[in-house]
């Protein structure tokens, strides 16, 4: 797998550490990151992942940024890349490059929820239930067929962080278990279905 990581990179350390167990099956190729700063990279580099940071600010057009993560994807000749917290939209371009291949997390239950500030809208918006969903990325943003999802209940005395936390327990279980079942569907051609 190829993984995409704009942060903490949380669920890619969870990954690491299935993996690492041999409790999870993947081979990691490639960290791809847009920040210079994300907390992935360390965790990439500790365990000599090779990893690739590319920033949107060095290319001159969204499609020229995108093909530079498309070659280095190819180069590293993943079947299924994660996104595993990328904050970045991506574009139909990209998009149709790995039709089918591609997978998200997102810290809602879509399709409620949409978009880069899920967890404050839950809470603002006053939510009794929430949860985080894994998806297969199509061309709308956070939408796409959906692997697995799960659900929390949200109590009065939750703010950003217990809820953050909460839902990132949540997501470290969801993500492995999504990764084998796209990895299924895909190897064995049953994507047509979705
Ligand atoms: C995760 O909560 C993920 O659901 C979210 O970013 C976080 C990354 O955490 N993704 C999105 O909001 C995508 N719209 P991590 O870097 O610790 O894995």
């Amino acid at each position: 797998i190829g993984v995409l990581a704009s942060g903490e990179g949380t669920n890619f350390q969870e990954l690491i550490n299935l993996s690492e167990k041999g409790e999870l099956d993947i081979d990691i190729k490639v960290l791809i990151t847009n920040k210079d700063d994300a907390g992935c990279i360390e965790r990439a580099e500790s365990v000599k992942i090779p990893h690739k940071i590319i920033r949107g600010k060095d290319f001159s057009q969204k499609e020229l940024f995108e093909l530079e993560i498309i070659n280095t994807l190819i180069n590293y000749d993943v079947e299924l890349i994660v996104m595993a917290g990328w904050m970045k939209i991506v574009t139909p371009f990209f998009i149709n490059k790995f039709k089918n291949k591609i997978i998200n997390i997102h810290p809602s239950l879509l399709p409620a929820y949409k978009g880069g500030s899920a967890i404050k809208e839950s809470l603002s918006n006053g939510s009794k239930i929430t949860g985080c969903s894994v998806h297969f990325v199509d061309e709308e943003v956070d939408s796409g067929s959906l692997i697995i999802q799960a659900a929390l209940q949200i109590f009065d005395k939750d703010n950003i962080e217990t809820l953050t936390k909460k839902i990132q327990i949540l997501e470290h279980k969801i993500l492995p278990h999504s990764i084998c079942h796209a990895g299924f569907l895909i190897r064995h051609n049953f994507m047509g279905n979705y």
